[in-house]
């Protein structure tokens, strides 16, 4: 069974720069209809020209939308029905990043990327399933990360998201397996154009870093075979595949030898474990 991205309608999330950017290119000659979602509409108006250039009959919709705001993303979706634009294809590729240690994190930060990076993908989800289920054919490419699958100092929060959504995605897959829906989940490693722009930005080429483009195209294929777990580039499929044949205790080492090279980031970059916690709902100093 392959999704239906030839003519179809597909909702991109997080469509205005790195892997989502590059899924909308390279479907811009197959799909039928791309609705691009960012948190600001200015943000997906060169996207939008660079598209309909390569392909004019393409009908591309822009919205608006902030995904750490469930009211927000409830109202992507009550204007597309308004529009009576089915989505045949949901592809996610927004995420809240944040690096900061816990303990160090506002609570609202920590939130916003529960809100963005779990409970909206389970929203746009419920939402979407059940036409998907009515028509017998439809897709979820969720764009995860290789991060949910290990002991991630400086990332805690993100990796607890994207845990959360492995277990998520991969019960879902079982629950429509021979109903047409196609669900794949795809962890990549670096990406050497993407994150914010500011891997391309600084520093050396990422270890087993790859071009979003070639993670874009990965990413597709694996869903177009129905793959329930893609890991874009060859060095990060091979690491990935043997992270969980390692024992905890040596991916714990693995991930101290982490936080030990966080510790030796210029001052500011990552702040200390010194000093008490702040901003914590209950607290009187809970401002976030
Ligand atoms: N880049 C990497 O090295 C890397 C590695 C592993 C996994 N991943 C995963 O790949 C996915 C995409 O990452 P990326 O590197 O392509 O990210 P990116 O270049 O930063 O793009 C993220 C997209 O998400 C949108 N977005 C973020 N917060 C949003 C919000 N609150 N509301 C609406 N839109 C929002 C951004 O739009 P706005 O600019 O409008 O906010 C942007 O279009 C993420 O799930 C990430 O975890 C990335």
């Amino acid at each position: 069974m392959r999704p239906p991205l030839d003519s179809g309608t597909v909702l991109i999330v997080g469509a205005c720069s790195g892997l989502g950017r590059e899924i909308a290119r390279q479907l811009s000659l197959r799909a039928g209809t791309l609705v691009l979602v960012a948190s600001e509409v200015g943000l997906l108006e060169a996207l939008r020209a660079e598209l309909e250039a390569r392909n004019p009959t393409l009908g591309v919709i822009l919205m608006a939308c902030d995904i750490s705001r469930p009211g927000e993303v409830g109202e992507v979706l009550a204007e597309l029905a308004r529009q009576f634009v089915a989505v045949d294809v949901l592809v996610n590729a927004s995420a809240t990043q944040g690096r900061a240690l816990f303990a160090h994190q506002r609570w609202g930060d920590i939130e916003r990327m529960l809100v963005g990076n779990v409970m909206t993908p389970l929203l746009l989800a419920r939402r979407l399933l059940g036409q998907m289920l009515a028509r017998g054919r439809g897709g979820i490419l969720h764009i995860g990360s290789g991060a949910g699958q290990l002991f991630l100092p400086g990332a805690a929060t993100a990796a607890a998201t994207h845990r959360c959504l492995d277990g998520f995605l991969e019960s879902l897959r079982l629950e429509v397996e021979g109903t047409g829906i196609v669900i794949t989940q795809v962890a990549p490693g670096p990406i050497e154009d993407a994150a914010h722009g500011e891997r391309a930005r600084q520093g050396p080429r990422p270890f087993l870093g790859i071009s979003a483009a070639r993670c874009a195209r990965e990413a597709l294929a694996g869903f177009e075979r129905g793959a329930a777990l893609v890991y874009p580039g060859w060095g990060h499929r091979q690491v990935m595949r043997l992270l969980p044949r390692l024992p905890r205790a040596v991916r714990r080492v693995l991930g101290r030898l982490a936080m030990r090279d966080l510790r030796r980031l210029p001052g500011g970059e990552l702040p200390r474990l010194a000093g008490s916690p702040r901003e914590l709902p209950g607290s009187a100093s809970t401002s976030a």
